[in-house]
């Protein structure tokens, strides 16, 4: 059976991807493509509706991103979204204009076409995010205002013969509080999708099918027991058992406890055929004495490959990799907006290092959330499917300068006791990543009657989407002071503890 799709076609806007999510969320399965695609590859996916999302450009512009308007002949029902709309009022023969002033921020939105599919179980007076500088003025010919507020009479177009529509707010952001909903009414009551997108559907099906792909061969997985890979191998050892072998190397730059636990849940919850390499005293004598950033990355990716290809060769040649690529990875995306790949991220070059005929990536259509939605279906505890990211280097780029098992240490127990109380105190979902970073400055305090002379921690917590740009976390004083005044009670070689408060830029998430 066919999976019903939807099309997002991608102008360049900041909130490309939170379209896609929120249709996904809707449980209708969508891809992202550039809006340069061809009207060809576009009939041949048979998508049941497309979304025009926005941009940071204006119809009239030389070189503006365009469609062909052949696109609106297809009998697809279409919605544009700010740019989006803009686009398809022009090409229909309407205008756009500039507005009398920039318009952002939350205005009262006023629905003019009560009874319309769109706005079905929607207020009349309701909220909608406004991002733009340009809006249309007159409509073509066979299009109606169904929404209106008072500085933008067209907040809302409709062609029902055409089945062509246009919201010039942002309904994926969550200032349009009904956004969602008027998303879903396209979506079930436009273009007549049924919701056959969901997780569980996903994990049994992809179960099935890659039982199908890999047959009896052997399959061979890096785990380093972050969210992707985890689902990932957990996906194919359901699949296939013990024909998959995970390879985990403990570089001794993870964080307290986390080696012994990546070994619990996989070999004693599911029976992975695990192959946990002991591998700390390799990566710290490698280290020692280097303390710029870049080689470290370097250094520790290459110890990597070295350590990974001589387990991958005791296995002998195996038949598929599995890589955790996820769908943000992949997206084509159109405009000037390219999607930025954080290559530093990935485990560079480990395909070149072992001997095997075919990549396998069963999560690379999904986003982060349906991965971790995936993962549950799968039984992956809480803690694994929630894991924040965490780089590849770990801890060696949060001990400042040089790298000493002495330093990792006290890192180690000052982050666990960080994390634990960001825990207690409920705000783990809400900071996207928190952790402690060990300054490499020492400074005098008191203790006692004893003057110290003890290293200076440093606390960074951030709230960010996907970590391209992030701001401070507002953590509450009260917590931060039961954190510092437990990791300085119970750590020892630590006598002060500041905060960071720069965002992202100009400063970066970490420190090194
Ligand atoms: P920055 O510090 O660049 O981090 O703002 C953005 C996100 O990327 C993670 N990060 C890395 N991940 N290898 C990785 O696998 C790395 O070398 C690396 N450096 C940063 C960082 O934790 C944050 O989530």
């Amino acid at each position: 059976m066919q999976r019903e799709l939807v099309l997002v076609l991608d102008f360049g806007g900041q909130y490309n991807q939170l379209i896609a999510r929120r249709v996904r969320e809707a449980n209708v399965y969508c891809e992202v493509l550039p809006c340069e695609v061809e009207l060809d590859r576009i009939i041949e996916k048979k998508p049941k509706g497309i979304i025009f999302t926005g941009g940071p450009s204006v119809v009239y512009e030389e070189n503006a991103p365009t469609v062909d308007p052949k696109i609106f002949e297809l009998g697809i029902p279409v919605l544009g979204i700010c740019y989006g709309a803009q686009l398809t009022a022009h090409l229909m023969g309407g205008t756009v204009e500039k507005a009398s002033n920039r318009e952002y921020g939350k205005k009262e939105l006023k629905i003019v076409s009560t009874d319309h599919a769109l706005f079905k179980q929607i207020p009349q007076e309701t909220s909608c995010w406004m991002s733009h500088t340009y809006h249309v003025g007159n409509l073509p010919t066979g299009y109606n205002i169904i929404a209106s507020t008072d500085t933008c009479p067209v907040a809302a177009f409709a062609n029902d013969t055409q089945l062509i529509y246009g919201f010039q707010y942002h309904p994926e952001v969550m200032h349009t509080p009904e956004g969602t909903q008027m998303l879903k009414n396209f979506l079930y009551e436009v273009c007549k999708c049924k919701g056959d997108w969901v997780m569980r559907n996903f994990a049994e099906e992809s179960i099935q099918q890659l039982r199908e792909k890999i047959g009896d061969r052997k399959v061979l997985c890096a785990l380093s027991g972050g969210v992707d890979s985890s689902v990932a191998a957990t996906l194919i050892h359901k699949a296939v058992g013990h024909q998959l072998t995970c390879i985990f190397v403990d570089n001794g730059l993870l964080r307290k406890n986390e080696a012994e636990d990546v070994e619990r849940v996989f070999t004693e919850q599911f029976d992975m055929n695990l192959v946990c390499v002991d591998a700390r005293k390799d990566f710290l004598s490698q280290l020692e004495g280097i303390s710029d950033p870049e080689a470290k990355r370097k250094n520790i990716g290459e110890t990597f490959i070295r350590v990974f290809e001589k387990e991958a060769k005791k296995i002998g040649a195996v038949d598929l990799l599995v890589q955790g690529t996820i769908y943000p990875d992949v997206i084509e995306s159109g405009g000037t907006h390219a999607a930025v790949i954080k290559s530093h991220h990935n485990v560079g070059g480990l395909p070149d290092h072992v001997d095997f005929d075919e990549i396998i990536e069963p999560l690379k259509d999904l986003f982060k959330d349906e991965v971790r939605q995936v993962g549950r279906e799968l039984g992956l505890p809480e803690h694994v499917v929630e894991r924040q990211p965490f780089p590849g280097p770990g801890l060696a780029i949060r001990v400042i300068g040089d790298i000493t098992e002495e330093k990792l240490a006290i890192l180690r127990d000052a982050d666990y006791i960080y994390r634990e109380e960001i825990k207690k105190a409920g705000l783990n979902r809400e900071i996207w990543q928190y952790f402690a970073v060990l300054t490499g400055i020492r400074t005098v305090g008191v203790m006692g009657d004893e003057r110290t002379y003890n290293y200076t921690l440093g606390l960074r917590g951030v709230t960010s989407t996907d970590g391209m740009t992030a701001d401070w976390a507002r953590i509450p004083y009260p917590v931060l002071e039961t954190i510092s005044t437990r990791i300085v009670n119970e750590v020892n070689g630590i006598n002060r503890i500041v905060y960071d408060i720069t965002s992202k830029p100009p400063a970066t998430i970490e420190w090194e």
